[in-house]
């Protein structure tokens, strides 16, 4: 598993693209080399014509990257060695057009393909006139973005460089240099640790064909298995029937039946320090299950049902306090009561609530959910699964580090 090394520096590669904000990521190169971390710079062609390469490789005594066509001597794919060995990436400042790019996985210069092929947190500081910024279009953008887990440092407010008045200019540095670090500290806030996380739906067979499942499409527990691996953690995905891909570095563990995903989740339970049951397990099967496919003349009138194990009640019950057990609970009525309820039933430290009663939920990319634990409930606005998993697995690593006394 590729982790990086929390004693080793950090390094931040920072993007400057083409916009009069240019000047100010020169600061930022130092704010950022002050506070401990190595810099490398990569510049768009648009932005040489604002600062000169000079000056960054003068402050950062580090090569300065422009262009995909020239290499640095002996590395000839520079865009993914970079992409690699960056900790965190910032582009500072972002003009409309490369947020634009980036929203749209374009990748036609070092820095876009640099930062479509990173793996690393992306730190965005967008600077542009006041109209483009509030245009629907670039507001889409950030949207997307933000969903998709890149963190965008909103532009202030003031005189711009065209003139007008409003908001477009390039957040201060400090707060820029803030955000890097806060990921800078994400980035490794797992290593080692052994997550181990349920997801998808259950499929528990009728006869050779039929099932009884539901509409579970497994993003959430997706993204929080591929968010876990990329902050160093060791990941165990226990899956049910989905349509996606393997995450990177995580290992998959694929199922279809809840007798099954708690038999896999068993067998991993003794190398786990942290729980994390996104599955949205069928509570019953039927009783029998046919062998081949049943004519339709042939179909019972009624399925008799009997009830599935409950793998995140039987995790916790095996819990001796030194694990994190986190479970869901996708609710119609009071999602804080209920969640309670399952917190306790089910000895969970945390659970994630989310309300289900609107278009919000099942298969959608945004959500919006409570965390609850025994003594409080935090509301998060709506945010996709990818910004979720970011801020569980925050909590998560706090939850850990207070346990453990560190
Ligand atoms: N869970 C599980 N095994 C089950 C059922 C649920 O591991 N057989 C886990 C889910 O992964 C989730 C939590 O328990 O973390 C959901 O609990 P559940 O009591 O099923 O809540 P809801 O799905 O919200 O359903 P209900 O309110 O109807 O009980």
């Amino acid at each position: 598993m590729a982790t990086k090394h929390t004693a080793k520096q950090q390094t931040v590669l920072v993007g400057v693209t083409g916009g009069i904000g240019a000047y100010k990521a020169c600061e930022l190169v130092r704010t950022l080399m002050r506070r401990g971390f190595r810099v490398k710079v990569v510049m768009t062609e648009a932005a040489t014509r604002f600062v000169t390469p000079l000056t960054f490789r003068t402050l950062t005594r580090e090569p300065v990257a422009t262009s995909l066509w020239a290499d640095e001597p002996g590395d000839p794919v520079h865009h993914i060695s970079l992409a690699q060995e960056a900790d965190v990436v910032v582009v500072a400042p972002c003009t409309a057009n490369v947020l634009a790019k980036i929203a749209h996985g374009r990748a036609d210069d070092l820095l876009t393909t640099t930062v479509l092929a990173t793996e690393a947190p992306v730190v965005l500081a967008p600077a542009m006139n006041v109209h483009m910024w509030r245009k629907d279009i670039t507001q889409h953008n950030v949207e997307a973005l933000r969903a998709r887990g890149f963190v965008v440092v909103a532009p202030a407010s003031g005189e711009l460089a065209c003139g007008d008045v409003g908001e477009g200019r390039l957040a201060a540095v400090e707060d820029i240099a803030d955000a890097v670090e806060a990921e800078a500290r994400r980035v490794h806030g797992l290593a080692g640790v052994r997550v181990l996380v349920t997801a998808g739906p259950t499929y528990e067979p009728i006869d050779a064909v039929r099932f009884i499942g539901n509409r579970s499409s497994g993003k959430t527990g997706y993204a929080i298995a591929e968010e876990a691996a990329r902050r160093g953690a060791e990941v165990t995905l226990i899956s049910g029937p989905t349509a996606l891909p393997d995450p990177f570095e995580v290992r998959v563990v694929r199922v279809t039946t809840a007798a099954e995903m708690r038999d896999a989740a068993l067998t991993a339970w003794p190398d786990t320090d942290v729980v994390i049951a996104s599955a949205a397990v069928s509570d019953v099967r039927p009783a029998r299950a046919y062998v081949g496919k049943l004519k339709k003349d042939a179909l019972p009138e009624a399925i008799e049902l009997e009830r599935n194990p409950d793998v995140l009640a039987e995790l916790g019950a095996l819990n001796d306090g030194s694990r994190v057990v986190v479970g869901f609970a996708a609710e119609t009525g009071d999602p804080v009561a209920e969640a309670r309820r399952k917190l306790a039933a089910k000895r969970c430290d945390l659970v994630v609530a989310n309300d289900v009663s609107g278009e919000l939920g099942f298969g959608t990319d945004a959500n919006r959910v409570i965390f609850v634990t025994a003594t409080a409930a935090e509301e998060l606005p709506v945010m996709g699964k990818r910004a979720i998993a970011r801020e569980l697995l925050d909590r998560v690593a706090r939850i850990r580090s207070e346990r453990l006394g560190t």
